[in-house]
């Protein structure tokens, strides 16, 4: 059968889009781009990309700053390890390579947070070595035109899918050819509602041929979501309030948020007001209860976070360890999870999201 790139290099010549990192043979700006397009779309990660080649035009840039201004300038992309590993990647770029990005996919390779696909990512679109991408889209793609019913969520699938894209890829424009497919698939050959009526592959499409576009590509199984309940104690003193750093090996690793008291399932006010958490936090002293805000679920890949905020307004305060009174117009200064900033956003006083600098 005929090579199905000369195809997508061609549609890609007419409809791909235009973007700055497609205008450099930068490594680390391809990197980052890269890594911002991970987690979120196009044209959210667009501002993402600006902001960080802005602030942190190199490496060795971006290996000098503080955690909490890589965490900051990430904030809103959620998946925060993704943030640390790329400082941590920048830091291992200026130490063990001198400060210039590694040339050969192992090397690439080695850094923090770089798998397979942002290797093969960077160093087809940067040195044109001849590495398929496999992403969302390279799966949609393949398994429609070859009609695969081989679930992508296995080892067995992501290794035939992994060989089938190697074996598909244009050698002579590995890079080009990457971002075609990864194109093609987001603007062409989209999950729902494909166009298939201008689609210049439709003629050797199997799954079109089939009728089966809809049910490629298949996935095996769904991954449990794990049901938890926070309750946040907005205490206010005057004109601060209190945050703690989260640290630990679970979400949110580094980012700031009010004091939190976590429960194995929905617990009343009256109830949060009986642990001893809620003592040490509050201490012998006067407190009122101003409000409450329950939140709608927030979901995170594997977790469906019940969160309420309680504002709680004190005469005096005496925050515990890894946790600071901080002034309520200094709040947008710190990186809060999404959570933690779709309430500010909503809360009516000094903190509302519009006066906080960002
Ligand atoms: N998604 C992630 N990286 C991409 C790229 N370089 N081109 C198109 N889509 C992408």
């Amino acid at each position: 059968m005929d090579r199905i790139a000369p195809i997508l290099l061609d549609w890609y010549d007419r409809e791909g889009r235009d973007l700055p990192w497609r205008r450099t043979r930068d490594p680390y700006r391809i990197w980052l781009s890269e890594v911002i397009l991970q987690q979120t779309r196009v044209a959210q990660g667009l501002d993402y990309y600006l902001r960080f080649t802005a602030r942190f035009p190199d490496p060795g840039a971006l290996a000098a700053a503080s955690e909490d201004e890589v965490l900051k300038l990430w904030q809103g992309l959620g998946y925060y390890s993704r943030a640390r590993n790329l400082h941590a990647a920048a830091k291992q770029v200026a130490e063990r390579f001198g400060g210039i990005f590694p040339r050969t996919f192992d090397e690439v390779r080695s850094l923090r947070g770089v798998g397979d696909y942002t290797a093969a990512a960077v160093c087809s679109i940067a040195y044109d070595l001849p590495c398929a991408v496999v992403d969302g889209n390279v799966y949609r793609v393949l398994a429609r035109l070859f009609d695969l019913a081989e679930p992508i969520d296995t080892t067995a699938g992501r290794r035939l899918f992994a060989e089938l894209a190697q074996a598909e890829l244009d050698l002579r424009h590995p890079g080009r050819y990457n971002q075609a497919i990864m194109d093609f698939g987001a603007l062409q050959c989209t999950p729902a509602q494909p166009q298939c009526d201008t689609c210049p592959l439709a003629e050797r499409c199997l799954a079109l041929g089939a009728g089966t576009v809809g049910q490629r590509p298949v996935k095996q199984g769904r991954t449990k979501v794990r049901d938890r309940w926070f309750h946040y104690l907005h205490i206010v003193c005057g004109d601060r309030t209190v945050l703690c750093r989260r640290e630990g090996r679970d979400i949110w690793q580094g980012l700031w948020e009010f004091p939190m008291i976590e429960t194995d399932g929905a617990a009343d006010f009256a109830a949060l007001c009986r642990t001893e958490a809620f003592r040490a936090w509050t201490g012998a002293g006067e407190w009122r209860l101003v409000r409450s805000v329950v939140m709608p679920p927030h979901r995170l890949s594997h977790q469906a976070l019940h969160a309420v905020f309680h504002r709680i307004e004190t005469a005096a305060f005496a925050p515990a360890a890894r946790c600071g009174a901080v002034p309520v117009e200094r709040l947008g200064d710190y990186a809060v999870p999404r959570l933690v900033e779709r309430y500010l956003e909503r809360a009516d006083d000094g903190a509302s999201a519009d006066q906080r600098s960002r």
